[in-house]
């Protein structure tokens, strides 16, 4: 039996919880659902090993924390198992201005969403090199595509994400390494009562979490670099490119307003 895993961060809930039963119903690997609520993952995991044959470890872990990647590679290594599918989607974001926000909560979001990240990318790539397979889906955001205000520093994390994501895309494309950024809408999920965003524009029309997943795992396995999900957010990559920067980053600020 093949020692090749999956390893899904934020797997207790949202998008990366859609991720984890979307492929468990889909693909034989195993599964190592990774998030700080052990409590969520192990159900999550009982859930799926009832329902198909396959193995599910749980990993409970703060990736906010230094070194805590390196932990993670580590203790999959203990079980046994070699990351083949790397999926990056824990991450949280704050809406707030910047200075009214206390500069532990950016370090963590930056942490968590940046370098937790790119230390797991960096990790898992070169035994992918070795074998000439591997995924690696990094969860940005449409916020991505321009500035935010109120959400100053969870946009400028994203944007770090799509531009990482898409020059790794590139550089490991020749040796058989899909590598996709997927940038979603407002979703339906817990980030809006984590971010504190229940009131903005944005919350208006969301995409619900079982479409997101199910898009970004046809986009990896297409081998695209961006997929921008839901019809919605489609075309706003383009229309940014055609207004003035300052007119995008006004109505994105706009959008954000509580
Ligand atoms: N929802 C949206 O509108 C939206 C839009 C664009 C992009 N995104 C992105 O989508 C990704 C998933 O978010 P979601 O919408 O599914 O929100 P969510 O339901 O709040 O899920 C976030 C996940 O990240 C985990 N997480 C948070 N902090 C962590 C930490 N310090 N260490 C380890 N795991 C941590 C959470 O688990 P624990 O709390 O158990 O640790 C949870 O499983 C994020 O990267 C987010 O930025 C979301």
């Amino acid at each position: 039996m093949s020692n090749l895993a999956t390893v899904i961060t934020g797997a207790s809930s949202g998008i990366g919880e859609q991720l984890a039963k979307q492929l468990a119903a889909q693909e034989q690997q195993a599964l190592v659902l990774v998030a700080r609520r052990a409590d969520k993952l192990q159900a999550l995991a009982e859930q799926l090993k009832q329902a198909h044959p396959i193995r599910v470890e749980v990993i409970s872990l703060d990736l906010e924390q230094v070194g805590a990647a390196q932990q993670l590679v580590k203790s999959v290594q203990d079980l046994g198992l070699e990351i083949d599918t790397l999926i990056n989607n824990a991450g949280f974001g704050v809406n707030d201005l910047f200075t009214d926000m206390p500069l532990e909560r950016i370090q963590g979001m930056m942490q968590l969403n940046m370098v937790a990240l790119t230390e797991l990318c960096h990790a898992v790539l070169p035994a992918m090199r070795q074998r000439k397979q591997g995924r690696i889906m990094n969860i940005a955001s449409v916020a991505a595509f321009q500035s935010c205000p109120r959400f100053a520093a969870y946009a400028a994390t994203k944007a770090y994400v799509l531009s990482l994501s898409e020059a790794l895309a590139n550089e490991e494309k020749a040796n058989g390494i899909k590598i996709t950024a997927v940038c979603p809408g407002a979703t339906a999920t817990a980030f809006h009562d984590v971010a504190g965003n229940n009131g903005s524009f944005f919350t208006k029309m969301m995409d619900s979490a079982e479409d997101v997943a199910a898009s970004a795992i046809k986009s990896l396995n297409a081998g695209k670099p961006v997929i921008v999900t839901g019809a919605m957010n489609k075309p706003l990559p383009f229309f940014n490119r055609l207004l003035p920067r300052q007119c995008v980053v006004w109505i994105a600020g706009k959008l954000a307003a509580t």
